[in-house]
């Protein structure tokens, strides 16, 4: 098996453990301020315009994208996630699909097309390509895409089991709180670092890494604002703005680096020439 597509297969059974399907149906509106500053410039352009929804899951998207237009299609490769989405949003149009093949879907259709919390990065780098370029395929000009992607200068980058050792609190409680919550999270997540760190590859402009989330269940993604902005161009978007994840501050267009835990990146289809 490839390198390439081992990752896919090791990031497929995170979608589906206790632990991610805890985290997916949690009652959380934004997962952090930089998307709900992205939601809030987008959602004024895309008022009542066809939606598209990638990577839905258990569904935490579908109020928030809803309340931009009723217009929406969500989908998503992990057929038990859209069986739960399916139970918690009875009515909702919501599809089995990879978003690496969408030929299901029309061309030059929807008005914004969004793949959130990082779900990108869960594919190798190929599958990313292929990804926005069906993102610009379904997206009418003039359209939007959204997602997020891991930082490679950020601070979550190079996350090692350390990173899940209790942090010493004088709090009695806290601290008793926090030794139990590692004692039980060690033991799977030290297996799952032993399996998937090797997988650990540094590129130009991006590098694929086990990261803390899911008890180190995932490999994924991280990569650079600079080449995420050319990844973009080469593929015919502009980028026309993007968000930092922790204080939702809007990154400066010239600007090379940032040190936020993830990016929201918004671009657009431009308009066909006439
Ligand atoms: C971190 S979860 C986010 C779920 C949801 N968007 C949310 O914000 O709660 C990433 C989701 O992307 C989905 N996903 C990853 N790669 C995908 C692909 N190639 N095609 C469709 N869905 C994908 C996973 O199944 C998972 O549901």
């Amino acid at each position: 098996m490839s390198h390439q597509s081992k990752l896919d297969r090791v990031n497929r059974v995170a979608w589906t453990t206790r632990d991610a399907l805890r985290e997916f149906t949690l009652e959380k509106r934004y997962t952090d301020r930089g998307e709900q500053a992205a939601f809030e410039w987008l959602a004024p352009r895309c008022a009542g315009l066809p939606l598209l929804d990638i990577g839905v899951g258990a569904g935490r998207t579908i109020g928030l994208m809803k309340s931009i237009s009723s217009d929406y299609v969500g989908v998503d490769y992990t057929e038990k996630l859209i069986v739960l989405a399916r139970q918690r949003f009875p009515g909702t149009d919501l599809r089995h699909m990879d978003a690496r093949d969408m030929r299901e879907l029309p061309s030059s259709h929807f008005g914004l097309v969004a793949f959130s919390w990082n779900g990108i990065d869960a594919v190798d780098y190929e599958g990313r390509v292929q990804i926005l370029k069906e993102m610009y395929r379904v997206v009418r000009p003039g359209g939007y895409i959204f997602f997020s992607s891991h930082n490679r200068n950020g601070p979550g980058y190079g996350e090692t089991i350390w990173k899940l050792l209790p942090r010493f609190t004088f709090n009695p409680v806290k601290l008793g709180w926090r030794v139990a919550r590692s004692a039980v999270r060690l033991p799977v997540a030290g297996f799952n670092y032993m399996r998937h760190a090797p997988m650990n590859r540094d590129f130009e402009g991006y590098s694929i890494m086990t990261a803390a989330a899911h008890n180190f269940g995932i490999v994924i993604v991280y990569t650079t604002l600079r080449e995420q902005r050319r990844q973009l161009a080469e593929i015919g978007f502009e980028t026309d703005a993007v968000f930092g994840s922790c204080e939702g501050n809007r990154i400066a267009d010239n600007a090379e680096s940032s040190d936020a835990w993830w990016l929201h990146f918004i671009a657009r289809r431009p308009l066909d020439p006439d």
